[in-house]
């Protein structure tokens, strides 16, 4: 029988809450079967007799999570980012969205995208893809193939679409009827249903989507009060409806698994209601909104209402997929917001921006994101990031890792207690 167990050595620390990030120096981690046995600043004796990776003055951190991202966006990263959300999806979005109905293209585009999480540490995602049930179905088995972590969508968008992006609403359900049934037996990538937002999705598809969910045990992955635009352009299309999330609830999508909504930049009470009561994740993407929106999101107020927040990368919006730099922008974004708007508290600490892209974004896959006891063994090893000559603080070099690092500086990759090669 193979060993069960791995077991590592260097500067441990995870974020087990938003308040505080948790250091042990020049431990042990013990792995068995995948999963976190303990922490040790001496190996205990029963292990004696095991191999020990050290990794010296190195970070052992877990993976991050990005729970929301545009897996087909990736190739336009960095481009068209001096217009607004609407012209930027008609005028660059839409038409290389489009593109996804050619498998030659998608495969392309989705193998590099894949590449490029790993790469960056990103082990556990929820995916945007298009409306094209077919390179969906390919993105979903290359996640699965490399055992990551994620909830993927194959989008629905019936209206106020160009032709080329623009399904009927019957074969919008019909596909991801489809797409639904042929992922039922999967294990550490699931579907998600993904009406791309109010403003693209008509009234009878949300309601069509919202019977899926329940027949599926399907959760929900979109885009709430995203801009003055947008939640406006929602209430005028719905106007039954009080607000944004009121949409969702009406339809029956927000019962049947994890509810993700990106940005939620202009919340109003009803929103936030709604939120709470279903206990929907709310994703803070600090360049998206920087580059497209226009607006922050109310991190630290939101939290204050006991709300759950997590971080995303919103690649294409967001111009990189390392999660680690949306936490150093998830800082500065607050202390921007705080300037503008001093009557609230925006204070983001760097532990609770890291806790975000770790331990919170993580909890809707399970016990990942952490290396508490229990939690899976899904980990980077980063180099110390010190100076020569000189030495820093554990938390201080995570700090410089999340502001100045790349994926050069990741050393190591585990995925279930297993090398990523
Ligand atoms: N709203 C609708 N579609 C999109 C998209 O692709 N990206 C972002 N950031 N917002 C959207
Ligand atoms: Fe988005």
């Amino acid at each position: 029988m193979s060993n069960p167990f791995f077991i590592c050595r260097g500067n441990i620390i995870y974020a087990g809450d938003r308040n505080r990030l948790t250091v042990h120096e020049d431990s042990y981690l013990v792995v068995k079967d995948g999963i976190v046995e303990g922490i040790y600043p001496v190996l205990p004796e029963q292990y004696a007799s095991l191999e020990v990776k050290d990794y010296g003055r190195g970070l052992i951190i877990p993976a991050f999570t990005d729970l929301h991202v545009h897996a087909p966006q990736y190739v336009q990263r960095g481009i068209g980012m001096d217009v607004l959300l609407s012209d930027w999806l008609n005028q660059y979005t839409f038409p290389q969205e489009a593109r996804f109905a050619d498998m030659e293209y998608a495969k392309n585009v989705y193998d590099a995208f894949v590449d490029d999480l790993i790469r960056q540490g990103t082990f556990h995602a929820a995916i945007f893809a298009t409306i094209h049930r077919e390179a969906t179905d390919y993105l979903f088995a290359r996640l699965e193939e490399k055992g990551l972590y994620a909830f993927v969508g194959k989008v629905n968008m019936d209206v106020h679409s160009p032709d080329c992006l623009c399904e009927t609403t019957e074969e919008s359900l019909r596909e991801t009827r489809r797409y639904l049934e042929s992922h039922t037996s999967c294990t550490t990538v699931k579907p998600i249903l993904t009406p791309r937002f109010a403003p693209t999705c008509s009234r009878e598809l949300m309601h069509g989507l919202g019977k899926l969910s329940r027949e599926f045990h399907c959760g929900l992955h979109t885009h709430l009060v995203e801009s003055k635009w947008e939640a406006a352009e929602a209430l005028r299309l719905f106007p039954e409806c009080r607000s944004d999330a009121e949409i969702y609830e009406q339809a029956g999508l927000l019962e049947n698994g994890p509810s993700i909504f990106a940005h939620v930049i202009f919340p109003s009470e009803e929103d936030v209601r709604i939120l709470k009561k279903y206990h929907g994740v709310s994703v803070h993407c600090p360049d998206a909104t920087t580059n497209i929106i226009a607006g922050i999101m109310p991190t630290a107020a939101l939290q204050d209402q006991d709300l759950a927040i997590a971080l995303g990368s919103d690649v294409g919006g967001g111009h990189q997929l390392a999660i680690y730099r949306q936490v150093s922008r998830a800082v500065q974004m607050s202390k921007l917001k705080g300037f503008y708007e001093p009557e609230n508290n925006h204070a983001v600490s760097f532990a609770h921006a890291f806790y975000l892209a770790t331990k919170a974004g993580g909890s809707v896959f399970g016990n990942v994101g952490s290396l508490e006891k229990g939690y899976r063994f899904n980990a980077l090893v980063i180099e110390s990031m010190e100076d020569k000559g000189l030495t820093l603080s554990p938390e201080e070099r995570l700090e410089r890792f999340c502001y100045t690092g790349d994926d050069r500086n990741i050393v190591a990759r585990y995925l279930s207690g297993a090398a990523v090669e």
